[in-house]
């Protein structure tokens, strides 16, 4: 059996170009669906897949995510002399033991394979998990341990994927398949932001992995390729050309784009509409407007 995931990596270094002017003082990861933030529920999905150690890799301007995982002292004594412990275990949820959370910073965003790479000291030779933020999916059990059953399996180096129409294809990192077998398909190559004709299949790459320390020394020998960054998509497809063993993992679940303005928008409704507290009063409201 493989050696065990315990670490994962949180790359939140990126500029949230299309979340400005917002993103200008507001980590996109700080931004809320109806109340919690997207960062909660990267955390929430790590922990429930075993997740023991958490990597943030920052960059300037990140300061209120640190804010976030810490304790609030202040806070949780008025909750507490208040009875107000249903809040209480809420603002526990979101924080972090001291011991089990790093941050490293990123100084210029040079792309998501060089923030992959601020963390290697951290990695050390284990595997390790990376998880981005703007991918949310709901899902029966999180999708990261979904990965981590299949991966304790099978090892290597294991992504997940998702069918993407033809017209959004160029927007994402796409795979050669090989042969699949039940939700596991093996990768012969990958390519990042393909053009129509130069895309090698429908499955595209969404932000889950599980990666060895092998790919920390393939970036390393990496030059800057598509949109002029380091790609992480480049690093796992030196190993796929190599030969060696490399999985997509055809993940169950329903994944909410919200790196994108309408993904956002699209999340921020759905899951509105599954909270006991405000469904009913915002269903009835959307019916009227629309
Ligand atoms: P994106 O491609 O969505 O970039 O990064 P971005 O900067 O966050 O957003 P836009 O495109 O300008 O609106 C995907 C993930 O990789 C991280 C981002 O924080 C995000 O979680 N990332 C990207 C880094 O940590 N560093 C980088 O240099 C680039």
């Amino acid at each position: 059996m493989p050696q065990k995931v315990k670490k994962a990596i949180f790359p939140v270094a990126g500029l949230g170009t299309r979340f400005l002017p917002a993103t200008k003082a507001i980590p996109k990861e700080i931004l809320t669906l109806v109340d919690q933030p997207l960062i909660q529920y990267s955390m929430d999905e790590a922990r429930e897949s075993g997740i023991e150690e958490f990597i943030f890799v920052t960059s300037r301007g990140k300061g209120s995510l640190e804010d976030y995982f810490d304790r609030s002292p202040t806070l949780e004594n008025h909750l507490k002399k208040q009875g107000k412990l249903d809040l209480l275990k809420l603002t526990e949820r979101a924080t972090l033991d001291s011991g089990s959370i790093a941050y490293v910073r990123q100084h210029d965003p040079l792309g998501l394979g060089d923030a992959v790479y601020c963390a290697k000291n951290l990695i050390k030779d284990e595997p390790f998990a990376v998880i981005l933020t703007d991918d949310v999916i709901v899902s029966k059990k999180p999708v990261m341990k979904q990965m981590i059953e299949a991966y304790n399996t099978i090892g290597g180096e294991m992504v997940a994927l998702m069918n993407i129409p033809t017209e959004e294809i160029s927007n994402y990192g796409v795979i050669e398949p090989g042969e699949q077998k039940g939700s596991t398909v093996a990768i012969k190559s990958m390519i990042e932001k393909p053009s129509v004709a130069e895309s090698p299949s429908s499955l595209a790459v969404i932000g889950r992995y599980i990666l060895t320390p092998k790919i920390m020394t393939n970036i390393a020998q990496l030059s800057k390729g598509t949109h002029g960054e380091i790609q992480l998509t480049d690093a796992i497809n030196h190993e796929a050309m190599m030969g060696s063993n490399v999985n997509g993992f055809i993940f169950e679940g329903h994944r909410h784009d919200c790196g994108s303005k309408i993904g956002y928008l699209k999340a921020t409704v759905s899951l509105a509409l599954t909270r006991p507290d405000i469904k009913n009063e915002f269903k009835e409201f959307l019916n009227s407007i629309v």
